[in-house]
């Protein structure tokens, strides 16, 4: 498909996503719309599992499965021996903090004020236990972490960078690249939070220069609630050893000893769902097929038209950062609460997210906030769904 998407390639996609037909999606940011061929891949394996077996459906089908695992490569500039297939971003993320083991005390921990709060919940605990001190990165004016206030945090004691490159509160997009040049240079562990940006953004994990990026492939990417991606640079790769085992990720030798796997599928399990990467496989197909270039062109166009919309609705205010920003347009309307917002809009058919304090609670400290509606475009979106959404909302704020 060439740039810009035309109406009729938006039509056609629309179409091909039953979500798209009986309500207005603007909740991309939580989970996005599967296309019916992603339904139908996993629909299809579920069939084969009840008529031949799960065991048997699922050898059968173990060559497409893994297609999730090369497909993902090529979309973050990956090798496949770099990808783990997760069951989401926190699980991977989290899995690979662990298996960075024990933390001594006075070491340090870097991270941006927009950490999700699941990943800082793992550095609070492991801070606790081991005396680790947990230091912000400062941001610049315009809210994103500033790459030179972190060099000037560095010393040794500095065994993490962490940085959630697109907030779960707002359009922000950090400069993933930039501290990654940072980390680079001093040779210190780089972590990357993509759940926003993958299947949004161009990703080419070579250029960020992180070790860990983790995603989940239920946003951006369309694919089925339940899963996952997590690249491990491979050279990083010997320096993690995961909490949790099994026959898969460490298969005992003939010597009887555990042989940790030398690929990122040390991060996964013997057990998982088949149908599930099947419908990840396709989700990951599309994505590369639409071009993710070509994505991020219309996802820019509908959220800067939806910003534009909004702000000149005197009750809303925006409550985006940034220079740069992605499809996640956060606000607030004046004396109303989000959830309550979120259930009237859902009343008349349109769904949007509401984020709270302990999904990014150090930028929402900082920035005095308790809540934030949340209206995330997808390139499946069109102008109409836009229109419709700023006009119930005037109505609604009447
Ligand atoms: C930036 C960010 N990180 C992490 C998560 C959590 O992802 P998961 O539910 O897949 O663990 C989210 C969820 O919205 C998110 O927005």
């Amino acid at each position: 498909m060439s740039a810009p998407f035309t109406r009729m390639d938006v039509e056609a996609l629309r179409a091909q996503t039953p979500g798209t037909h009986g309500t207005v999606h603007f909740n991309h940011a939580s989970a996005s719309l599967p296309s019916s061929a992603t339904l139908r891949a996993i629909t299809d394996h579920l069939e084969r599992e009840a008529t031949h077996g799960p065991m048997e459906a699922g050898a059968a089908a173990a060559d497409e499965a893994d297609q999730a695992r090369t497909l993902a490569a090529a979309l973050l500039n990956a090798q496949p021996d770099e990808i783990a297939l997760t069951g989401g971003t926190s699980q991977g993320w989290g899995t690979a903090f662990a298996a960075m083991g024990e933390w001594r005390a006075g070491e340090r921990i870097l991270v941006g004020r927009h950490e999700w709060g699941g990943n800082l919940a793992a550095m609070y605990l492991a801070a606790r236990r081991n005396g680790v001190s947990i230091d912000v990165i400062p941001s610049d004016v315009s809210g994103a972490v500033d790459p030179e206030a972190l060099a000037a945090m560095l010393d040794e004691r500095v065994r993490l960078i962490a940085l959630t490159w697109l907030p779960a509160n707002g359009g922000l997009i950090n400069p993933a690249e930039a501290i990654g040049k940072v980390a680079r240079r001093h040779r210190i562990p780089y972590f990357i939070d993509a759940a926003q940006a993958v299947g949004q953004l161009p990703v080419d994990v070579a250029r960020i220069g992180c070790d860990v990026l983790s995603t989940a492939c239920r946003k951006a990417l369309r694919g089925p609630r339940g899963t996952g991606l997590l690249y491990v640079r491979r050279d990083f790769l010997h320096r993690l050893t995961p909490p949790l085992v099994d026959r898969y990720s460490a298969p005992i030798d003939a010597h009887g000893a555990p042989i940790l796997r030398e690929d990122a599928g040390r991060f996964e399990s013997a057990e998982t769902s088949v149908a599930l990467r099947c419908g990840l496989a396709n989700a990951l197909r599309e994505a590369l097929t639409i071009g993710v270039p070509d994505i991020r062109a219309r996802i820019d166009h509908l959220a800067t038209r939806l910003r534009e919309q909004l702000s000149e609705i005197p009750s809303v205010t925006l409550l985006d950062d940034g220079v740069e920003r992605s499809g996640l347009v956060a606000f607030n309307a004046a004396g109303r609460d989000a959830h309550r917002l979120q259930s009237e809009l859902a009343t008349r058919g349109i769904s949007i997210g509401v984020s709270g304090v302990p999904y990014t609670p150090l930028d929402m400290q900082a920035r005095k906030l308790n809540q934030v509606a949340r209206a995330s475009v997808s390139y499946l979106n069109d102008e109409s769904e836009i229109n419709h959404l700023v006009d119930t909302l005037r109505a609604l704020m009447r």
